[in-house]
């Protein structure tokens, strides 16, 4: 299928790695000049992208900071992923009454309103493209999960945020969904000084075990964990022309691991 995308722009955060990655080659193979952000700067990110930002998303500054870089690198912004977040291999896998304010914050401002601080600040050129946003989410924000407290409900804030951004953007010709992954292969999970190797050790079993057995864990009901290329199938297509009149939804990819009908 041809997306048509070729010669467009893009602007992927969390880009040096796992989801951010992935998404930056598929839209760099589709002809779109990408420009790709995080905190370190790959060898695989710079492989793909035409500019390659070092950057501290989880502050306003950062955040703002990304989006003039991006415009001086590309000349404007046809498409925005706010893909940055997690980082949950930093946070505390303790409980509610365990976790201090910080860690409500520092979940917020990575997984919210580092979104909301690059969508704003992207947001002229993007209307002036008559562009397309997306989120990446988690099926957490529909599913509770233990840890890392605050996790699901920054990731709940940010579907609701992509609604209401659809709602006000679509009349007038910019586009804004949401995409949520089940548990995906990246070093999230796949890296055993991650976040998978610190719920395995939290679980006293073995990082390759914990890996073995999640899919029955997750009840995933493909039985494996979903691949990052697969999600970003879908954000180049979500982001194309194919889908010019879908706005406003939460995009699902987890195997069948959601049972809510
Ligand atoms: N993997 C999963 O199972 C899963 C499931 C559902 C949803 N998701 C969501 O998918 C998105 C990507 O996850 P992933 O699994 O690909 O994560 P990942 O492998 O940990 O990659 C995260 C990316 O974000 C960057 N990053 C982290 N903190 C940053 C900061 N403060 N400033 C700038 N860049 C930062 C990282 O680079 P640096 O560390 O170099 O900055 C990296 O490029 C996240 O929003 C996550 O919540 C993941």
């Amino acid at each position: 299928m041809d997306l048509g995308i070729s010669g467009k722009t893009a602007l992927v955060t969390g880009a040096s790695r796992g989801i951010g990655l992935a998404i930056a080659r598929i839209l760099a193979a589709e002809g779109v000049r990408v420009v790709g952000a995080a905190r370190t700067v790959t060898p695989e990110l710079e492989k793909v992208a035409v500019a390659a930002v070092s950057v501290d998303l989880s502050t306003r500054d950062g955040a703002r900071s990304v989006i003039d870089q991006a415009l001086a690198a590309v000349g404007g912004i046809d498409f925005l992923v706010n893909n940055v977040g997690g980082d949950t291999g930093n946070l505390s896998l303790d409980g509610f009454l365990d976790v201090d304010d910080e860690q409500w914050q520092t979940i917020f401002d990575l997984n919210l309103f580092s979104a909301v601080w690059t969508t704003k600040a992207a947001l002229p050129s993007i209307l002036e493209r008559k562009g397309a946003i997306v989120n990446i989410s988690s099926i957490n924000a529909r599913m509770p999960t233990g840890a890392p407290v605050g996790y699901a409900e920054a990731k709940a804030a940010l579907n609701q945020f992509g609604k209401r951004l659809s709602e006000e953007l679509a009349p007038r010709g910019v586009r804004v969904n949401t995409v949520s992954p089940g548990p995906t292969a990246t070093p999230v999970w796949t890296d055993p000084d991650g976040f998978g190797g610190k719920v395995a050790a939290a679980s006293g079993v073995g990082h390759s075990d914990l890996l073995t057995a999640l899919p029955g864990q997750f009840g995933i009901a493909s039985g494996r964990l979903t691949e990052p290329e697969e999600v970003a199938d879908l954000v180049a297509f979500l982001l194309s022309g194919r889908a010019a009149n879908i706005h406003g939804a939460d995009h699902v990819i987890d195997g069948g691991t959601l049972k809510a009908v």
